[in-house]
């Protein structure tokens, strides 16, 4: 795998492990080793706007760290635009933006103002790029309403809007998001998301972002990476997945008769004249669903869907948690 200049973010065969010391009496102490991440490669290209998901523990946080340069790898080479960003951590922070969202990085007793001229003066933003992203940033993220007040008496929403904002301060090339929708409600999620969108299509920031919300990751990157215990367990689009899982669908009926289930469909849910069946749509094409349901008597209404992006990952972590699918074949982008 080589760098060039499109290749933003590479991974290249890394692992990093944890050695754990735990007493398990007044004198014996056991010790373990964790492998957040087990030989994981993987590389964003420049533009790329890359969804990060993965169960709990499954080494998301490790693998920004790694790239914010926090920690360094036991084996394999971690690049970002072409840098090692443990040695050459000033020069990649320059064109990089890193948010942790349980960690904040405003000065909790200064207003959020405070923040942006700290940040201003020692990174050296030049007067007018600070000017101009200032502006942009308080009217996109609707920061004018907080910019005097404290940080420590923001609310969890308001808290990361403002975080959000600094980490986008000396704009960054390439952004890395750890969770920034966490524990934002509807309507800041939908403007955070609204946002992202905007800086990856409009001003080509390359984006790699978690989140344990796949509705909000599948709507905003064209790229899903899912990690499991360490390892890639898939890298392609979102419809590479379905592909892999399955395209489960769901047809609901409204029908005045007891139905029959038509061979190839699972009844999912029924109650008074309502039926939920699911089927998959790679197995079962539109006009074989049509005759199916044709056969069923009394039908007054019928309604089509997608199943949950949500239900089809945490049927796929249910399968790894059960083992029967350590890590899922890869498909798509490499
Ligand atoms: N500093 C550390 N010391 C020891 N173990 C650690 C450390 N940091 C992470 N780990 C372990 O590495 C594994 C991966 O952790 P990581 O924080 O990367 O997971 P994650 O995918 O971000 O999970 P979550 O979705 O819960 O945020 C976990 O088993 C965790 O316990
Ligand atoms: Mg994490």
């Amino acid at each position: 795998m080589k760098t060039n200049q499109a290749c933003v973010v590479l991974l290249e065969h890394v692992t990093k492990y944890f050695d754990q010391r735990r007493p398990v009496s007044l004198w014996k102490r056991e010790h373990s080793r964790i492998y957040a991440l087990n030989d994981v490669s993987f590389t964003l290209r420049r533009g790329e706007f890359a969804a990060y998901a993965g169960p709990n523990g499954a080494g998301k946080s490790t693998t920004f760290k790694l790239l914010a340069g926090l920690l360094r790898a036991q084996q394999g080479q971690v690049k970002i635009f072409g840098a090692d960003p443990c040695v050459k951590r000033i020069e990649v922070m320059r064109r990089t933006g890193v948010l942790f969202g349980n960690r904040s990085e405003l000065w909790w007793d200064h207003p959020v103002r405070a923040s942006f001229e700290w940040k201003k003066a020692v990174w050296d933003i030049p007067d007018g790029v600070y000017r101009t992203n200032v502006k942009r940033l308080k009217e996109l993220l609707d920061l004018e309403p907080l910019w005097n007040t404290f940080s420590r008496e923001l609310s969890l929403g308001q808290r990361m809007r403002a975080d959000l904002a600094l980490t986008l301060l000396h704009a960054p090339e390439l952004v890395l998001l750890d969770e920034p929708t966490l524990g934002l409600d509807v309507l800041a999620k939908r403007r955070m998301i609204d946002f992202l969108k905007l800086a990856n299509q409009e001003l080509g920031v390359t984006m790699m972002v978690t989140s344990h919300d796949m509705d909000d990751l599948t709507e905003m990157a064209n790229r899903l990476l899912l990690i499991n215990r360490g390892r890639r367990a898939f890298d392609g689009s979102y419809e590479a997945l379905l592909r892999m899982t399955g395209d489960h669908r769901l047809v609901r009926l409204i029908t005045s008769a007891d139905p029959p289930v038509p061979e190839g469909l699972t009844l999912v849910d029924r109650s008074g004249d309502r039926c939920t069946y699911r089927y998959d749509g790679t197995k079962i094409p539109s006009p074989r669903l049509f005759t199916l349901l044709a056969g069923i008597p009394g039908i007054r209404d019928i309604q089509m869907e997608p199943e949950n992006i949500e239900t089809v990952i945490a049927n796929l972590y249910q399968k790894w948690s059960s083992g029967r699918e350590a890590a899922a074949p890869e498909a798509g982008i490499g």
